[in-house]
């Protein structure tokens, strides 16, 4: 073949390398409200600036028909490019080929991305359409997804991962984005089940559509399992390339700083006005948050699951930092079972990422009741306590308004390294609110009074001025200090400031074992 033929023939292969599944299935694919795999990378990555590898990778199988049906490519467009002009490594599966389906060689090529990004510590990007193990590989496609959650494993706390669901993804098309630190879903085109509704019906007798299993709003508001839902693909992908302003390139790297231009030294006069003078009234913790923070920009992440705690990213006097704050809107801000699991996996995000952590805190404590016991309060709370203690990286609290019992010590209280702790002066620090410690603790005298409730509120008023404030606390160091709200903005900027050189670190170990 002359340099020319050779020339000509590339030419030809790529054509049909971009062909993917063909015409029909690429106008069904925009029919459903979808975009095809190339279209995904050209808005995510900067424009450009993607390197696609093994174009011409092909399946190996020849059962039921395939050795006539090979699609260059096989159904994943792998490579890398760049986000904010941050190197990234990306895979893209291509619904028009068999459904997007793992075949041997196209987990292959993941793997190929994942192993690229571990050792040159850059993030890695997955868009995932697939129909699962592609069925006519048999063992040999479960093979290729164990290889991916292994990487995947392997991966986790040493570069950030990133999966963004784009179709319908079953079996152990699951597994791997489970493992990964951020889901991404899109409301009506994504789905996510280990066995889809005709399973579930057969099995046991719910009768459910794909959106009410397995759906963006289900795995963002329900099960966790999703920590953003948009209503476009468009909408979530410009969403993973925000994330990127607050996140690192992988576990050795500082996060990319803020532009600072919001000034250090910005007093706030309404943070004096957001917290109610009846301390059993609601408000909204994230108006504290954007209030403080640069630029009042707040990316929130899980948002609409375990409201009762947020969770999310901000920069604040440029530091790139991890918000973590009770949500007196929701639920009085108590902790549950939901909310300490989003706490906990944000908490250990932000640790193994060098993102400082800053915790606004307004907790009357651990949501009783029997679901929560039985369904294991114990055990979900302690991953949160379990994760703030493990955390090295500057933590920084302030209390708003409650810290009562074991709640207290959870949320990065000073026992558990909380570096900088601050209070507001109306902080009510203590082991339970007046009313139940006073029925307790006077229950026999209250019951012999003849006025009863004169008698509860007498000794309320007697333990709020003995105990329900920060100076106790402060007395004995476990708060910093007791600040105005006002002064809120540049004390935590002073902080992180003053901890920019932390260095902590815990006892050698192959791993911890968190009560999962
Ligand atoms: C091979 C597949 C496939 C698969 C879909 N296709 N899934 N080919 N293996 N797993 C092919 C179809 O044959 C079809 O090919 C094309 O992809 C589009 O599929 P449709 O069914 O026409 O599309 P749609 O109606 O949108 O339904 C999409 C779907 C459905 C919901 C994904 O195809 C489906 O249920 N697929 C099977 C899902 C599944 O059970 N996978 C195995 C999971 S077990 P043509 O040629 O007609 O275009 C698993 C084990 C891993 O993953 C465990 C690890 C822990």
């Amino acid at each position: 073949m002359t340099m020319k033929e050779s020339l000509e023939r590339l030419a030809a292969l790529e054509r049909e390398a971009a062909k993917g599944g063909g015409e029909a299935r690429l106008r069904a694919q925009h029919a459903r409200g979808k975009l095809s795999a190339r279209e995904r990378l050209d808005l995510l990555l900067d424009a450009d600036s993607f390197v696609e590898l093994d174009r011409f990778v092909t399946h190996r199988s020849t059962d039921f028909g395939l050795a006539e049906r090979k699609v260059l490519g096989d159904g994943v467009i792998t490579g890398y490019g760049t986000i904010r002009g941050r190197l990234v490594y990306v895979f893209s599966q291509d619904f028009t080929v068999f459904g997007g389906s793992l075949s041997e060689a196209h987990a292959e090529k993941i793997v190929k991305i994942q192993e690229l990004a571990l050792k040159n510590g850059a993030p890695i990007v997955g868009l995932n359409d697939s129909g699962g193990a592609r069925i006519q590989e048999g063992v040999v496609s479960l093979g290729g997804y164990a290889d991916i959650f292994l990487r995947n494993t392997l991966a986790s706390g040493v570069i950030p991962q990133v999966s963004v669901i784009l179709g319908p993804c079953a079996g152990g098309a699951v597994y791997s984005p489970a493992i990964t630190d951020f889901v991404y879903m899109v409301r009506g085109t994504s789905f996510m089940f280990v066995t889809g509704p005709e399973v579930v019906r057969a099995v046991t007798h719910e009768d459910i559509d794909k959106e009410g299993l397995g759906g963006a709003d289900v795995h963002a508001g329900t099960s966790g399992v999703a920590h953003f839902a948009h209503d476009s693909e468009a909408e979530s992908l410009a969403a993973v390339r925000r994330l990127f302003r607050y996140i690192p390139q992988n576990n050795t790297k500082r996060p990319p700083p803020g532009p600072g231009s919001d000034p250090h030294d910005r007093r706030s006069h309404t943070l004096l006005d957001i917290v109610p003078e009846n301390p059993n009234r609601p408000y909204d913790i994230v108006e504290i948050v954007r209030e403080v923070v640069d630029d009042g920009e707040f990316h929130e992440v899980h948002a609409d699951f375990a409201r009762n705690l947020i969770t999310g990213f901000a920069h604040l006097g440029g530091h790139s930092v991890g918000i973590v704050a009770n949500q007196p809107a929701v639920l009085a801000g108590v902790l549950d079972i939901d909310s300490s699991d989003k706490g906990a996996r944000f908490v250990r995000f932000c640790d193994a990422f060098n993102i400082p952590l800053v915790v606004f805190e307004d907790v009357p404590g651990f949501l009783p009741g029997v679901s929560q016991e039985h369904g294991g309060i114990i055990r979900h709370g302690a991953k949160l306590l379990y994760a703030f203690c493990e955390a090295t990286v500057p933590k920084v609290t302030v209390i708003t308004r409650k810290a009562y019992g074991g709640a207290y010590d959870v949320m990065n209280s000073k026992h558990v390294r909380g570096d900088i702790n601050l209070a507001w002066p109306w902080a009510e620090i203590a082991v339970m609110g007046p009313k139940g410690a006073v029925e307790i603790l006077f229950r026999k005298e209250i019951a012999a009074s003849d006025d009863p409730a004169a008698t509860t509120e007498a000794r309320m008023a007697e333990y709020r001025e003995k105990f329900a404030h920060p100076f106790v606390a402060a007395a004995r160091g476990y708060v910093d200090d007791v600040i105005d709200p006002r002064d809120t903005r540049p004390r935590l900027i002073n902080a992180l400031d003053m901890l920019s050189r932390k260095r902590d670190t815990n006892p050698p170990k192959k791993h911890g074992n968190i009560p999962l």
